[in-house]
């Protein structure tokens, strides 16, 4: 049995999470998990999961959780620095970092650097500190498994592959729900629009990042990281079905490609199982059903995310906790009604034009910048609704 902590347990790849290991129960016991403030639905996780800790990042909301959970044999602990403190104090074998944002960096360094395998959905942890977590991660023999459905795949397609024998990874995105909309009209994107994702259930955050496919830019570092290719053998292909999860070219010519429903159980259960794979009853593929898969390049000008992110891999040290910091406040002030869908990018190509990429990428250095990006990005005006001032 497989002992396993959850960091964001509340949120759309934490619940699916506990739905893997609630079908799986004799494989897998919860010791921990985690939120940020919904401490109702932490403590019905706590009531059927029984964790030995259960943590709760605002400390404002620490009572409610410890009225709700009177009685219960579980510890109670409030703060971030509590996460950090049972990611690398809990007898765990597997981490599932599942929180959202530039705050889960500091679980997924304390997880690798206390030698406990980390399986990564917060793709911004590796963004913003994939030297660091690699370094860590070597030194304290850890090992990071994907969850993120397209790297799930890329690491399932190199499955018994030789590293000498990869040439690309291609990374399918389905080009969210503007992919055909005339970009003349994305300044008038609603919050419901943009939130409203062809294929995945998702949370918000990573929804709007889909939206300007920003995530697929963040999507490319992440794979730099896991898979250590250079950018230029990095591409994007849009694939508006998801059904093939992402590919790998391999150096004869030869293409690998993983398929799949769009649901991410199916990448959660494989990064806890492996080695192993575990029998399940979620909805299988039927290809017949859908009958025909497409493919397209990328637009860059309709979305400049991908390419603002390449450069910034390509600029290397900090630059890319920058990019990562400034779009996650972006895309939050869109979300606030601050400023509208096109007013993203040009916040976070400011925050780049302001903030030098540095080399010090310690992770005292990155928590600092991560509070001067968000400062700055937070205080940036639009002038006729496009244009930072
Ligand atoms: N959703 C997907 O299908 C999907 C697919 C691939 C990758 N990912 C990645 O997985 C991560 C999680 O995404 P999600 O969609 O599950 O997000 P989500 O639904 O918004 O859930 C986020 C989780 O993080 C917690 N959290 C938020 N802010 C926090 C803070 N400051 N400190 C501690 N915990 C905090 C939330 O707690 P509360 O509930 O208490 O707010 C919640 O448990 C993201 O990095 C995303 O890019 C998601």
């Amino acid at each position: 049995m497989k002992k396993i902590g959850i960091t964001g347990s509340t949120g759309s790849i934490g619940t699916n999470a506990l739905k893997v290991i609630e079908k799986n129960s004799r494989d897998f016991l919860v010791v921990f998990l985690t939120a940020n403030r919904q401490v109702e639905k932490l403590a019905a996780q706590a009531r059927i999961f029984k964790p030995e800790v259960v943590v709760i990042a605002d400390e404002s909301r620490e009572k409610d959780l410890r009225s709700l959970l009177k009685g219960e044999p579980v510890r109670i602990l409030a703060g971030s620095h509590a996460i950090a403190r049972v990611c690398r104090e809990s007898d765990c074998d597997i981490i599932l970092n599942a929180i959202v944002g530039s705050r889960g960096m500091e679980a997924s360094v304390e997880t690798v650097r206390s030698g406990k395998d980390l399986a990564l959905s917060n793709k911004e942890s590796l963004v913003m500190a994939g030297n660091l977590i690699n370094e860590l991660a070597q030194r304290h023999h850890a090992r990071i498994l994907p969850v993120d459905s397209e790297h799930s795949a890329i690491w399932q397609c190199l499955l018994g592959e030789k590293e000498k024998n990869v040439k690309d990874l291609i990374l399918t995105g389905s080009g969210g729900p503007f992919r055909e909309r005339d970009p003349h009209t994305f300044g008038s994107i609603t919050i419901p629009e943009a939130l409203k994702h062809p294929n995945w259930s998702m949370g918000a955050k990573i929804t709007i990042d889909s939206a300007t496919m920003m995530n697929k830019g963040l999507e490319i570092i992440e794979a730099y990281h896991l898979f250590h290719l250079p950018p230029d053998h990095i591409e994007v292909l849009i694939h508006p079905q998801s059904i093939i999860h992402s590919l790998v070219r391999f150096v004869d010519g030869s293409v690998k490609a993983q398929l799949g429903v769009p649901d991410m159980k199916i990448p959660i259960q494989f990064a806890l199982s492996w080695p192993d794979r575990l029998p399940s009853d979620w909805e299988s593929l039927d290809l017949a059903e859908i009958g025909t898969l497409t493919f397209e390049k990328p637009d860059d000008t309709r979305f400049p995310a991908i390419s603002l992110a390449l450069d910034a891999l390509r600029t290397g040290g900090t630059a890319p906790a920058i990019l990562n910091v400034a779009n996650e406040q972006a895309v939050y002030r869109f979300l606030n009604e601050e400023i509208p869908f096109t007013g993203i990018i040009p916040l976070i190509e400011k925050a780049l034009e302001h903030f030098p990429a540095e080399t010090d990428e310690t992770l005292e250095k990155l928590i600092s910048l991560e509070k001067d990006v968000t400062e700055f990005v937070k205080s940036l005006s639009l002038k006729k609704g496009v244009l930072p001032q």
